[in-house]
């Protein structure tokens, strides 16, 4: 179980615009940021909820990259400010305007707070590219204050994909496939004469003790390439602890149709991306806010990884999306006294007013009628005959209501 904050609430979900949402907080609150905000891509997404085709959409349109600029300027210099001295904030965005967005954050946060420009490749490029190359990576500009918490993330090493010069250190292989190298077994301080003895028929400053270089030789990790030569040790390629990996992340496919975290929102970012970001950048009970969450992954990562979050989406239905993972996917209640009591989380500003229904978009405000009436909305939107939803008897199916919510 991990802490609530003391300075801030913590596991809530905000609906609103970030840029009021965030006014609530108060000055250097939180550790890390991510935000998705929706790219410059200059279209609708359609987006299907579910397996089926239920088209909904939800507008990622900017009269221009200078207009989409100005949309997120204040909300950026809002996110800093709320932003601990020794934070850290990943930006996510593509070619649309991510060398815009670059320029945006370096006037914002100082370019000397740059620490690196994340390239995420999609291994499935958006669209095709019948002339020039088609585009296959996202965007990640990463800042962050001085004294910033940097967990190294490393990787095990793949014998079948290796860099030329792990492949040239690792040149020996056993029959069966392991890959090693010879490693030096002399001491580099000679003034050791308890380290000094005779092995192999060879005399040196020895690294180990002689009990310690016979276990060796007897577990088959000695070799003496012939007889008289300096015995050397095998080390081998998969005990090593791996990679510490760089900015070009290929390893973290984009969710396919088939994918089990797949929720059907359509910009989902994979768990193992915002893992990363949240391992790397973080420590457990840290609090990690996600300003633009979507169906709530950064929430889901760092739930998994016993850090405290707070996420806001303008979307009332994406709010009730990331309530519903977190319940499912974290066993996390939804409920305000065992909130207060440190456990589960909340959903705050969820649209009740006439006035603020009104403000939502019409596919929002039906989805919103059909659940607050108790309803699990109809998916199939097109030619649905007007039917929007549907209310089944009492306890009939509660999964299934529970599944709309
Ligand atoms: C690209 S999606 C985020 C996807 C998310 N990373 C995930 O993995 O689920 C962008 C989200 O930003 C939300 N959004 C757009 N404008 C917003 C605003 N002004 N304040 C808060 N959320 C906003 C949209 O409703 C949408 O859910």
């Amino acid at each position: 179980m991990t802490r609530q904050s003391a300075l801030i609430d913590t596991r809530v979900i905000y609906c609103g615009d970030c840029l009021d949402q965030l006014a609530g907080l108060p000055n250097h609150c939180v550790d890390l940021i991510y935000i998705d905000p929706p790219f410059n891509s200059n279209r609708n997404y359609e987006v299907f909820w579910g397996e089926t085709k239920e088209k909904r959409s939800f507008e990622d349109r900017h009269a221009s990259t200078q207009a989409y600029i100005e949309f997120m300027r204040p909300r950026c210099v809002e996110l800093v400010r709320v932003l601990k001295p020794t934070g850290s904030f990943f930006y996510h965005c593509d070619w649309h305007a991510s060398h815009y967005v670059r320029l945006m954050l370096d006037q914002i946060f100082g370019e000397n707070n740059f620490q690196s420009e994340i390239i995420w490749r999609r291994n499935s490029a958006k669209g095709l590219a019948f002339r020039g190359f088609a585009n296959n990576h996202d965007t990640i500009h990463y800042y962050a204050g001085s004294g910033f918490t940097w967990n190294p993330i490393v990787q095990p090493y793949d014998p079948d994909n290796l860099d030329a010069k792990t492949a040239g250190k690792y040149s020996h292989r056993d029959p069966d496939g392991r890959l090693y190298q010879l490693d030096n077994l002399i001491n580099p301080n000679p003034n050791r004469p308890n380290l000094t003895y005779e092995f192999m028929g060879v005399k040196r400053v020895w690294r180990w003790t002689k009990e310690r270089m016979e276990a060796a030789r007897q577990a088959g990790l000695v070799v003496q390439p012939s007889p008289g030569a300096v015995p050397r040790f095998k080390r081998y390629l998969d005990e090593q602890e791996g990679r510490a990996i760089d900015d070009v992340w290929t390893d973290i496919p984009p969710l396919n149709s088939q994918a089990q975290e797949r929720l059907g929102y359509p910009t989902q970012k994979p768990l193992a991306l915002l893992e990363r970001i949240v391992k790397a950048a973080s420590k457990p009970n840290d609090i990690v806010l996600d300003a633009f969450c979507g169906c709530g992954t950064a929430l889901h990562a760092a739930e998994n990884l016993k850090r405290q979050w707070i996420g806001i989406d303008i979307s009332p239905t994406s709010c009730r999306v990331m309530a519903n993972r977190l319940r499912r996917e974290c066993a996390l209640p939804e409920n305000e006294d065992l909130w207060r009591a440190g456990r589960g989380f909340i959903v705050r500003d969820l649209p009740r007013s006439e006035a603020e229904l009104r403000k939502i978009p019409p596919f929002e405000f039906e989805n919103w009628a059909v659940i607050a009436l108790g309803g699990i909305p109809n998916k199939a939107q097109v030619g649905d005959k007007g039917i929007d939803g549907r209310i089944y008897p009492v306890s009939a199916i509660e999964h299934r209501r529970d599944a709309a919510r």
